[in-house]
């Protein structure tokens, strides 16, 4: 393989052959291809594009550079993933509300990196919680438990790996084949038959227009079906953070509120939505209605948190934080921010809602920062509430004192304020199936 005939190819808007984009990535795995050439290939894909026959053989080479799970002797399994947005904690809830439902759940996720937060770091918080499974513990523990909540391994789809991390800093990340071909060889490598996706879109989302977001939920469904899983999507908002918590410990705590039947509504209905697709893909209800009603009751009568114990149990996390999650750490440094003028609350920069609570210390900006587990942002005000004088948009939790000014300054730049009402964003647009 010569990756300047291959570079050039893209460049000029052709087509790559499937064992060119297989060789393309064993070598780039291997290290033999350096990482400058592969930036260039990905700004050429990042303005060419690339044909959905491309996008599915670059997610089969990526999903094939490493280990796949075989979860035969678990049966069925069905999984949800994100693409990723600021204050998005549906994973903590929707995986032992599923498993509590009789559903196989081998959840896989990744850390944080950029505006948005990841499932490891929030799980990580929980004192003693294992998020590194071997592949019997995986299986064991999915006949017996259900659910499996584990961090992405080095093993599992490692070109993503390189790629996502070389994306980062080229600026190729927003790039719907490569997004496509990031997220689907981690799932098919975890080895779900069947996956639900929560698009975002929004300024809080990597494709941050209707239009963009959608042609993602359409690629990532017919990509999945050609990879043999059963997929849906369903294209949510983030055009504010989702619920009141942003950061790792306040949203375990919110999620365990929802867990309990209370917490934010926006984060209820999602986690709900999510879980009814989940149980439609299975086949275990009819319709999505039933599936709806089906989860709602498990919620309410405290089956997904009995649930998300055992989970956090079995995977030698300490369950006194599940049972009283006024043990968690508090930040030192509290302080509410109050915006300079009066209205409703018209619109948020959720992207820099998301990089304010990096700079307090809930996430990080290379993946070998370390994270601040009490750090973030309770957002007080969401889209169409109004604000009186002197009443806190935000309240801010961090060690970091050095911050807290340029972080204020952001969430006030964030926040858009009008003298009439706004009817806020639905939080599902649309479903993708
Ligand atoms: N999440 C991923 O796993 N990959 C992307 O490229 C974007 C979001």
């Amino acid at each position: 393989m010569n990756i300047i005939e291959i570079i050039i190819k893209k460049r000029d808007g052709k087509e790559l052959a499937d064992d060119e984009i297989a060789a393309l990535i064993a070598e780039y795995t291997a290290g033999t291809i350096p990482d400058y050439q592969m930036a260039s290939l990905l700004m050429a894909v990042f303005k060419n594009g690339m044909s959905d026959r491309e996008t599915a053989s670059l997610t089969g080479a990526m999903m094939r550079s490493g280990h796949i799970l075989d979860l035969r002797p678990v049966g069925y399994t069905v999984d949800k993933h994100s693409t990723g947005g600021v204050g998005d904690k549906t994973t903590l809830i929707v995986v032992p509300l599923a498993a509590s439902l009789g559903l196989k759940v081998p959840t896989m996720f990744g850390r944080g990196l950029g505006h948005t937060g990841g499932t490891r770091d929030k799980l990580e918080s929980i004192p003693g919680f294992r998020t590194v499974l071997s592949e019997p513990e995986i299986i064991g523990q999915l006949n017996t438990v259900g659910a499996v909540m584990i961090g992405t391994s080095e093993e599992i789809a490692p070109a993503d790996r390189k790629l996502y991390a070389l994306r980062d800093v080229t600026g190729t990340v927003e790039s719907i084949p490569l997004i496509t071909a990031s997220i689907l060889s981690k799932k098919c490598a975890e080895g779900t038959d069947a996956l639900v996706l929560d698009v975002k879109t929004g300024s809080g989302a990597f494709m941050k227009d209707r239009a963009g977001s959608d042609k993602l939920a359409r690629l990532l469904v017919s990509i999945a079906k050609l990879m043999g899983k059963k997929a849906r999507a369903v294209l949510s908002s983030m055009d504010q953070p989702l619920g009141q918590a942003v950061g790792n410990t306040l949203e375990v705590i919110e999620s365990i509120d929802v867990l309990r039947g209370n917490g934010p509504a926006d984060v209820r209905e999602l986690s709900l939505i999510l879980c009814a697709h989940m149980l439609a893909l299975a086949g275990t209800v009819r319709t999505f209605k039933e599936g709806l009603r089906l989860a709602a009751r498990n919620l309410d009568d405290g089956s997904a948190l009995r649930k998300l114990t055992e989970i956090v149990s079995v995977q030698e996390g300490d369950v006194s934080f599940i049972e009283q999650p006024e043990k968690f750490v508090r930040a030192p440094i509290m302080s509410d921010v109050v915006l300079p003028s009066r209205g409703y609350i018209s619109g948020m920069d959720t992207y820099e809602i998301g990089m304010a609570a990096n700079l307090l210390g809930a996430g990080r900006m290379q993946l070998t920062d370390a994270v601040d587990p009490a750090a973030g942002i309770v957002v007080h005000k969401k889209i169409g509430e109004r604000v009186s004088p002197g009443e806190p948009v935000f309240t801010i939790f961090t060690h970091r004192k050095h911050c807290i000014d340029t972080a204020v300054q952001k969430l006030i730049a964030a926040v858009r304020v009008s003298k009439k009402r706004v009817t806020p964003p639905p939080l599902v647009s649309k479903t993708i199936s």
